[in-house]
């Protein structure tokens, strides 16, 4: 697919999303928001929510709190807890067959980004029962109104309460999103308590998940408005400012409260403005090898910077000047913000390369990734499948 035709869909396609019904879910946030939750499914006369939660988070005194509430109000919980990461299209038809098996009528979403996924594919599948999930999968496919969801996220990265996107792994290992605006869950909570548990490297790599997304919808083309812009800038200074000390004390309620504010805002600039090739070869990382979503994100993401050069500066160098670092020109500042970025993920114990990917693999890896981002992701430089490929045999430890 060539870089003219990628940009000229980019251009149309700008011009067609600012005519369509972009919603934000109702936000509750703050320590002890979950409870809240209970308060939302009674007011919407919501009886029977399919609950999809670890054990572990069901066994947490959190949710046991929520839990007598419920009972209080006589609502039965429907729990599943299998969600691997990375999820897989059987796991999405599993969840869709047992929320009819139980009558439910909504979905209650507590956990990281693998089962707010799960959900919200599975959601889609009900929505529309006659398409299988790869035939949904892409931009606008679902078109239908889905079952109410209530997103609370448990890590700070993923975004996933407030996207479009659902992201899920088919049984070729290929990772792939659906993504429609009625995907956009109805409510979030952002309860920072329920990120306090999360071990330092999980709240390193959903961070730089996070990262990733705020920077690359800054730097998206054609598809950012005023507000994306915005929350993308918001996002990236809170993490510069929170992330390394949430992940230094995990105990720390502002800053777990300020990540998750943070990707939130990042997850809503992604969500309008989309992400770019760092995601594409991420995806690819995940489906193949099960590298988690944000480690990858956060290896790739100085690396993709670096090799868009002087087509990123300018974004780069105005991220790098809020955040307070030097420079003397656009150049050095830009360079100035990558190299932070690695210094970040040196100092959260986060490598420079990967170390699993099997040189055979490059070419379909380049070939999907490319089927990702082109022509939708409106990136600095336009990839073709040789230069991801480079950027893959880059990304690896032997180079
Ligand atoms: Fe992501």
């Amino acid at each position: 697919m060539n870089a003219m035709f990628c940009r000229a869909f980019q251009c149309c396609f700008a011009v067609g999303a600012r005519f369509l019904p972009w919603r934000t879910p109702e936000v509750f946030s703050g320590e002890g928001s979950l409870l809240r939750a209970a308060d939302i499914l009674r007011e919407n006369g919501l009886r029977r929510p399919f609950v999809i939660a670890s054990r572990r988070q069901c066994a947490d005194e959190h949710f046991r709190a929520l839990q007598e509430k419920l009972d209080e109000q006589d609502i039965l919980l429907f729990i599943f807890s299998s969600v691997e990461p990375n999820p897989s299209v059987e796991t999405v038809e599993k969840i869709a067959a047992q929320y009819k098996i139980d009558s439910c009528d909504c979905f209650l979403v507590i956990g990281g980004g693998s089962p707010m996924d799960a959900a919200k594919a599975a959601a889609a599948r009900l929505a529309r029962p006659g398409k299988p999930l790869s035939q949904l999968a892409g931009l606008l496919k679902v078109r239908r109104r889905i079952p109410p969801l209530i997103a609370v996220p448990t890590t700070a990265g993923t975004g996933s309460e407030t996207t479009i996107a659902a992201v899920v792994t088919g049984s070729d290992h290929h990772k792939y999103a659906i993504s429609d605006l009625c995907l956009i869950p109805r409510y979030a909570i952002l309860d920072p308590a329920l990120t306090v548990g999360l071990p330092p490297h999980i709240t390193a790599e959903t961070g730089m998940d996070a990262l990733t997304h705020a920077v690359e919808a800054y730097l998206s083309r054609f598809y950012n408005t005023k507000q994306t812009r915005l929350l993308a800038e918001h996002a990236v200074v809170a993490i510069f400012t929170h992330l390394e000390r949430a992940y230094r004390d995990g105990t720390s309620l502002p800053d777990r409260a300020a990540m998750l504010q943070a990707s939130f805002d990042a997850g809503a600039a992604f969500t309008r403005a989309s992400v770019g090739n760092v995601h594409a070869i991420a995806h690819t990382l995940g489906g193949l090898y099960g590298v988690s979503h944000g480690l990858a994100n956060a290896v790739l993401l100085p690396l993709v910077l670096e090799d868009y050069g002087k087509a990123a500066c300018p974004c780069l160098a105005r991220l790098a000047a809020l955040v307070g670092l030097k420079g003397e020109s656009e150049e050095s500042l830009a360079k100035a913000f990558i190299a932070e970025i690695r210094a970040m993920n040196t100092r959260m114990g986060i490598p420079d390369r990967f170390n699993c990917i099997r040189k055979e693999d490059i070419p379909l890896m380049a070939t999907w990734a490319a089927q990702e981002a082109n022509p939708v992701y409106p990136v600095p430089v336009i990839y073709d499948e040789a230069r991801f490929a480079r950027v893959i045999e880059r990304s690896h430890h032997s180079q």
